[in-house]
């Protein structure tokens, strides 16, 4: 594995020599820099509709997205669906990636490192599909994403901008909010991730 900053350079360039999605994720799949690549069992790069309005981000692949190569398939997975159904969404009108592509091992979180390293990509990601709101699931994902340092339960349904930074500076407007793995754990937070998920419907109708 080549050094952290030689890796998160060589990740900027490749995210940003990418044009469209397709390339994005060829590049991922020819990236060496991150050393999940060597325990996962492959890629798992996306799901849903690349031109959907809205694009959420989770954290990492589990054992099931990775041996699907498709982000959230599990019991999270399953999950999500019935929150994105709750807003009258589903699979075809939402496009889903998450902050780092490759399965940790045992599905322990990523470390900064990784974090860093793989987030030139979810950047690139974000900017080539354009959607007009992004969720930020978790507090890894916003924290990623949106700069903050905010704990999850701070952030979790304000409103920030996400600004895009590789071919053009254009702004998006984003929401973190529970991670479904969390609310697995805490099912009483339902509540608040529904209410969440209404001010998104809301947005997503202006
Ligand atoms: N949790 C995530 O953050 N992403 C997945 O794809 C699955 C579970």
């Amino acid at each position: 594995m080549v050094a952290t900053d030689d890796a998160i350079a060589a990740a900027r360039e490749a995210a940003r020599s990418a044009s469209s999605l397709d390339e994005l994720r060829a590049a991922l799949e020819k990236f060496d820099g991150c050393a999940l690549k060597g325990s996962a069992t492959r890629l798992v790069f996306a799901d849903g509709n690349p031109s959907a309005k809205i694009m959420l981000v989770g954290e990492a692949p589990g054992r099931d997205e990775d041996i699907e190569g498709v982000p959230f398939v599990g019991r999270a997975g399953k999950l999500l669906d019935r929150m994105l159904a709750a807003i009258g969404l589903d699979r075809t009108s939402v496009y889903l990636a998450n902050v780092v592509p490759w399965r940790p091992p045992g599905n322990r979180t990523p470390t900064p490192q990784e974090t860093q390293i793989c987030l030139p990509f979810v950047l690139r990601q974000v900017e080539l599909a354009n959607p007009d709101i992004l969720i930020c699931l978790g507090q890894l994902s916003a924290q990623a994403l949106l700069g903050t340092k905010d704990s999850i339960s701070k952030s979790r349904g304000r409103w920030f901008t996400f600004t895009t930074g590789y071919a053009e500076k254009r702004e998006i407007r984003a929401m973190p909010i529970f991670h479904p793995d969390f609310l697995l754990l805490s099912p009483l937070q339902k509540r608040i991730a529904w209410r969440d998920l209404l001010s998104v419907k809301k947005a997503l109708a202006e």
